[in-house]
């Protein structure tokens, strides 16, 4: 693992993945195994599986526990209900909860099926409040520069709502979704204070499709136009990369 000197986000690069994945669980680690737990922010998508797999390891090799850990998923699609194969609920539990020991009941998505959503969007805020904020965030970008599902255009004040999905992100999506007419057109997420709110971000790209993305957040201006710009600043952010995802830089 290597530092990018003079970045303005603390950046990482990794040669190994798996190395990346454990340097991420380390840190996870020592959070969830305080008295007090931890409130993990989760992104669903490639990014983190790897980094989720490592946790199920340190399950089932060292017993790790996360039983008094608190979630809070980033995002969800709009009308696909819990069980679908694509919403981001099934996909958190099948890649995560169920090789893991969280406690459901500690567990939260936002709910993109609820009538009111602008409701449902100020009840996740407050929930992440009364759960004390977020101890660590892990997040992903989009090739449009999107940090959850808060796409080009989102401000730097922006709470959880209910979103347009970018034509990019939806692009991304119809491969797991078979074609571009199965995606759905909406999300809700947290917004972007929401996700700067969270105590520390480790924020992961991977891959040589990410190279330019990455460039650009730590390059480009911070603005609205490039959601990603806005982790500039963070108090403590940090970016790992592979060596694609750094190629540009
Ligand atoms: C997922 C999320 C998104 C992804 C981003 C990258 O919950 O909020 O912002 O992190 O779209 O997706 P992948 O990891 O599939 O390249």
């Amino acid at each position: 693992m290597r530092p990018i000197v003079d970045s303005p986000i603390p950046t990482f690069v990794f040669d190994d993945r798996e190395e990346l994945a454990r340097t991420l669980a380390d840190e996870v680690e020592a959070l969830v195994t305080r008295s007090q737990g931890a409130v993990l922010g989760l992104a669903t998508g490639s990014t983190p599986i790897d980094a989720y797999r490592e946790f199920a390891r340190r399950r089932r090799v060292n017993g790790l526990s996360f039983a008094r850990a608190t979630t809070f998923n980033l995002d969800e699609f709009v009308g696909l209900g819990a069980e679908h194969a694509q919403s981001f609920r099934r996909w958190t539990r099948e890649n995560l909860f169920e090789h893991v020991d969280f406690d459901p009941a500690r567990t939260h998505f936002p709910d993109a099926d609820a009538h009111d959503r602008a409701a449902a969007s100020r009840e996740y805020e407050d929930a992440i409040r009364a759960a004390g904020g977020i101890d660590l965030q892990i997040l992903g970008i989009g090739r449009n520069g999107h940090v959850g599902f808060n796409e080009p255009g989102s401000d730097r004040d922006s709470r959880t709502r209910a979103v347009e999905l970018h034509p990019w992100t939806r692009e991304d999506a119809a491969k797991s979704f078979g074609s571009m007419e199965f995606v759905p057109l909406r999300a809700i997420t947290m917004g972007v204070a929401t996700i700067l709110d969270a105590r520390r971000l480790r924020v992961i790209a991977l891959g040589a499709k990410k190279a330019e993305i990455v460039r650009q957040t730590l390059r480009a201006s911070q603005s609205r136009a490039l959601p990603s710009t806005w982790l500039r600043g963070h108090a403590d952010v940090r970016l790992y990369l592979d060596l694609d995802a750094a190629s540009s830089l």
